[in-house]
């Protein structure tokens, strides 16, 4: 099957609601999507490269759906090869980075903000008139973080409210001038909106950030034959470059398992009273893996079986991301505090994070989480009015989260906002709470977690 150039509408509202009991035991080896991140750049980097890349395991939700959707639209073939439902395998050919076209029409960035930031990257140096839109959601969320470098950097880009939200146009130009830019909030999508935008830069392009977040884009970047130099910063934080006019490559890839889908089950099993999971081949990147560690650091029991690299162990040889079985076991939870640099490096994980802190002895605390409020949905009122129904105790102070445990859930309807990882943290509470838990709009899991829902049913011993 080949993607049609048309827009993605993935992320609508869905008046359904899903209902969740609790489950006696859990047993299983929940089947995981591949990385989101990963995919995204796969992807995006595969439309950059003149020839066919082949992505295998690229995880089969709405959001990477967009991404290819996307890069078709501008001119690249790109062919769904084979999908179990949670993963896919993708063939992309395309004629290069100056072979690509504006497209005929508006961009549909559906729900998804990494598309937005990193296509938004990619087209500032690809001359030519774009302009990007998205879903209710997508139109809240900031851009002003990533339209102030490009400008810098020579493209003209306006968006709606004072140049802050979608849609957004983006008058690309190339070459683009190479700027170093350090970022006002630790963002692996402003990053490599930035790098991507800097492979057509004059000179070199560098980016500061003072938590090193998710360094996928690096890694493929130089897997695909582009150097990129990264530097450790005094008193925290790196610096990455890259000089411009290089050419990505054409490669072939395996997309590890998703940490952040792993991470629901990493806490099922962990505050579960009789539980056994076994995730496989886990992506563990150092700049991904917090929540296996926070998750320790509170007490839970998670076996970690590195897999080496090599033909062996898919998707670590290839592109040098480190994989891992990951076992986990009922344990006893403690409270910890969690620092800002911590929110940081465990952004995606928070919610599901809150909901073991609930089963936690003591009071966790999370500083400086307003970052949250920039996601899919504002994630610090969605969890603490989620979990409060729940009969956990939140408490909200600016930026801050407290959450005291352990307490007994009592199974109760919650909102997930439309924001796929707090409908799932919702449901995996529902495993444990008594009586019945409902989720509202429960599809927008199918944003990073097709057949999460299957899965949760599958999972009940
Ligand atoms: C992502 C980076 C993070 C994360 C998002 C995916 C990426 O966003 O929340 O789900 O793939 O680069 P920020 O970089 O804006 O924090």
């Amino acid at each position: 099957m080949t993607i049609q150039a048309r827009p993605n509408l993935a992320g609508g509202a869905d008046p359904d609601v899903a209902g969740v009991r609790p489950a006696a035991r859990l047993r299983g080896r929940p089947g995981l999507p591949g990385d989101k991140s990963i995919s995204h750049r796969a992807l995006l980097l595969a439309a950059l490269a003149a020839g066919g890349s082949e992505i295998r395991g690229a995880g089969d939700g709405a959001d990477v759906r967009t991404t290819a959707g996307l890069i078709a639209r501008l001119g690249v073939t790109v062919e769904r090869a084979r999908s179990d439902g949670r993963r896919v395998d993708y063939r992309v050919v395309s004629p290069g980075i100056d072979g690509l076209h504006e497209a005929d029409g508006i961009l549909d960035c559906g729900n998804s903000g990494t598309t937005t930031r990193l296509a938004a990257g990619i087209l500032a140096g690809l001359p030519g008139y774009h302009v990007l839109d998205g879903d209710d959601s997508l139109r809240r969320r900031p851009l002003a973080r990533i339209i102030g470098p490009l400008r810098e950097m020579g493209a003209e880009v306006h968006a709606r409210r004072g140049d802050s939200l979608l849609p957004m146009t983006v008058v690309g130009h190339a070459p683009l001038q190479g700027i170093d830019h350090r970022t006002a909030v630790p963002s692996a999508q402003v990053k490599s909106a930035i790098l991507l935008a800097g492979l057509r830069a004059r000179g070199e392009t560098t980016v500061r950030e003072s938590v090193a977040t998710r360094d996928h884009t690096e890694r493929m970047l130089r897997a695909r034959g582009v150097a990129v130099r990264r530097t450790e910063l005094e008193g925290g934080g790196v610096a990455v470059s890259v000089e411009g006019g290089k050419t990505v490559q054409a490669i072939g890839e395996i997309v590890p398992a998703d940490p952040s889908a792993a991470a629901f089950w990493l806490v099922a099993g962990a505050i579960h009273p009789d539980a056994e999971l076994v995730l496989e081949a886990v992506g563990i990147n150092p700049t991904r893996r917090a929540i296996i560690d926070l998750l320790r650091r509170m007490g839970a029991v998670i076996e970690e079986r590195p897999i080496a690299a090599g033909p062996a162990a898919p998707g670590s040889g290839d592109v040098g991301e480190p994989l891992a079985d990951l076992i986990v076991r009922s344990g006893e939870l403690h409270a910890i505090d969690v620092s800002p640099v911590e929110v940081a490096q465990a952004i995606d994980e928070i919610p599901i994070l809150c909901l073991a802190a609930t089963q936690a002895r003591g009071t966790t605390t999370l500083r400086g989480a307003g970052e949250l409020r920039a996601k899919e949905s504002d994630r610090i009122a969605g969890i603490a009015e989620g979990l409060a129904a729940l009969g956990g105790q939140v408490r909200v102070d600016g930026d801050d989260l407290s959450i005291s445990g352990p307490t007994r859930l009592v199974g109760a309807a919650t909102d997930s906002r439309g924001d796929h990882r707090l409908a799932m943290t919702f449901a995996i509470a529902g495993l444990i709470a008594s009586g019945a838990t409902t989720i509202s709009d429960p599809d927008c899991a199918a944003i990073s977690y097709p057949g999460f829902f299957a899965i949760l049913e599958g999972v009940r011993a």
